[in-house]
């Protein structure tokens, strides 16, 4: 008979046994038989909740249940500490704690992560130990071991995307069910598709604490949440996303972090996406992230971006690579050089814009005159009618924003307008080039510049 192998057992503290924890006890489960064939094993030794008394429908025998996060993340015993508990000041301290210590920390919390990573970085530093944090930034697509290991040399400019399950729900279910925003949000909150406090998400805040994370490794700058300018999709009404179907767009909360030659800007809200851009065909709970460099052009990825399994199996995979190799770790990781990590302004940068209009129908072409003497190069338009009121979209050429926001005052003055004008960003600056190539397909003509 051969030797059986010598299992080595990795004794884990848990913070946290909710939607992910649970999953993660379920999945060490399945998985210990592929643990030992490769010579170790993963033991829940102690774990905390804020009520022990609760049935998790997992079987936690033999584990030490307490209320207290410290006292788990100090505890001599434990030799990971896995924080899947969410929150800011108690996680912080308990991870920082396990970290000072030589304890390596694998946490699915963007929020703690996103804004107190100076203070993970010293801890990890102090304690000669490291941080993952895969299920953090979009759960199940492994887009931070690709920007920490698979593209650490590659030179990017551009990381963006849907990165908010909740909010594309809503987005997605106002399309389909013809409804207004608040009658989607309560839809969301019933399946239990939004945070506790929906506002992390429908305010965009969520999203913002991926993309500090996303941006730290895709251009080694730390840009904490406070930084990145952030509107979310709550004043998103059925009328937009009508008017954006009707020019061929669908409206998604994007988050784009970008290298310009003024330097990184990092934004989320929500924008116009053409229809065919794969972006625009991300749906409900599905998450999708776009890299640009100028050595491989684009890379996509597509996955699911939260939910019990997929996030679990995030945080799982990064336990098995932290144990499989010691000193594995996403903080500090692969290290950018010092770059020009400036911030640059949100004004400065130059998209397509929608703006929406109420309008007397008969008027249309007036208020298209009026738009034109003020320099703003009208590439497509729409009408519709909704709820008795009429409305014209319009997609104007690149500018920059600041011109934008000058226009908007001037448009605002335009005779014969209800409502003041609205606007939005299209995802893209190269909207000409579209309409171009859809005017060439169908009249073999194109625009004139
Ligand atoms: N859910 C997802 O799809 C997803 C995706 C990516 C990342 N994440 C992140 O993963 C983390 C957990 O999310 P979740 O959805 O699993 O949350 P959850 O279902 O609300 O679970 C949180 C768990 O932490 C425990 N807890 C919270 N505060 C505590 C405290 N101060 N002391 C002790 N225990 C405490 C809770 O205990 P009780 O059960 O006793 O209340 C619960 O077991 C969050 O940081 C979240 O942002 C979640």
């Amino acid at each position: 008979m051969p030797e059986e192998p010598k299992i080595r057992t990795i004794k884990l503290g848990l913070l946290g046994c909710g939607v992910v924890g649970g999953g993660l006890v379920k999945l060490i489960e399945k998985h210990r038989a592929d643990f030992r064939a490769n010579g170790f094993d993963l033991q829940l030794t102690h774990l905390a909740v804020r009520d022990t008394a609760k049935d998790r429908g997992v079987d936690l025998s033999g584990v030490e249940v307490t209320t207290d996060p410290i006292a788990v993340a100090n505890d001599p015993a434990i030799d990971m500490l896995v924080e899947v508990m969410g929150g800011n000041a108690v996680a912080v301290e308990a991870g920082c704690a396990a970290l000072a210590r030589g304890i390596p920390l694998v946490s699915a919390n963007k929020s703690a992560l996103a804004r107190s990573m100076g203070r993970y970085a010293e801890a990890a530093k102090q304690g000669n130990t490291g941080i993952c944090f895969e299920s953090a930034a979009a759960a199940h697509i492994p887009i931070i071991e690709v920007l920490d290991r698979s593209l650490a040399c590659e030179e990017l400019t551009l990381i963006k995307g849907v990165i908010n399950g909740s909010t594309n729900y809503i987005l997605t279910f106002m399309e389909r069910a013809g409804c207004e925003y608040e009658d989607a949000l309560k839809d969301a909150a019933d399946k239990g598709f939004t945070e506790a406090d929906p506002s992390l998400d429908v305010e965009g805040i969520d999203a913002a604490e991926k993309l500090t994370l996303l941006a730290f490794k895709a251009f080694g700058a730390y840009v904490p949440p406070s930084q990145v300018h952030t509107e979310g999709v709550t004043q998103i009404g059925q009328v937009d996303i009508r008017l954006a179907l009707e020019l061929n767009h669908r409206i998604k909360l994007v988050a784009a972090a970008r290298r310009g030659e003024d330097g990184l800007t990092l934004r989320v809200h929500p924008a116009l996406v053409h229809r065919g851009e794969l972006l625009a065909d991300v749906d409900s709970e599905f998450n999708a992230i776009i890299l640009e460099g100028p050595g491989f052009k684009e890379l996509t990825f597509l996955g699911k971006g939260a939910g019990e399994f997929p996030t679990a199996s995030a945080v799982l995979n990064d336990i098995v690579k932290m144990v499989r190799q010691p000193g594995t770790s996403t903080l500090p990781g692969f290290v950018r050089a010092a770059q020009d990590n400036s911030l640059a302004d949100t004004s400065s940068l130059k998209l397509c814009y929608f703006v929406r209009l109420q309008i007397e129908p008969e008027n249309a072409n007036d208020v298209l005159t009026a738009l034109a003497k003020l320099d703003l190069q009208v590439l497509s338009h729409a009408q519709i009618e909704y709820e008795g009121r009429n409305y014209l979209g319009v997609i104007t050429d690149v500018l920059e924003e600041s011109r934008m926001m000058a226009a908007l005052k001037d448009i605002g003055n335009i005779q014969g307008l209800g409502q003041a004008p609205k606007f939005l960003r299209l995802d893209k600056d190269n909207y000409r080039d579209i309409v171009e190539r859809e005017q060439s397909t169908y009249f073999g003509s194109s625009l004139e510049r």
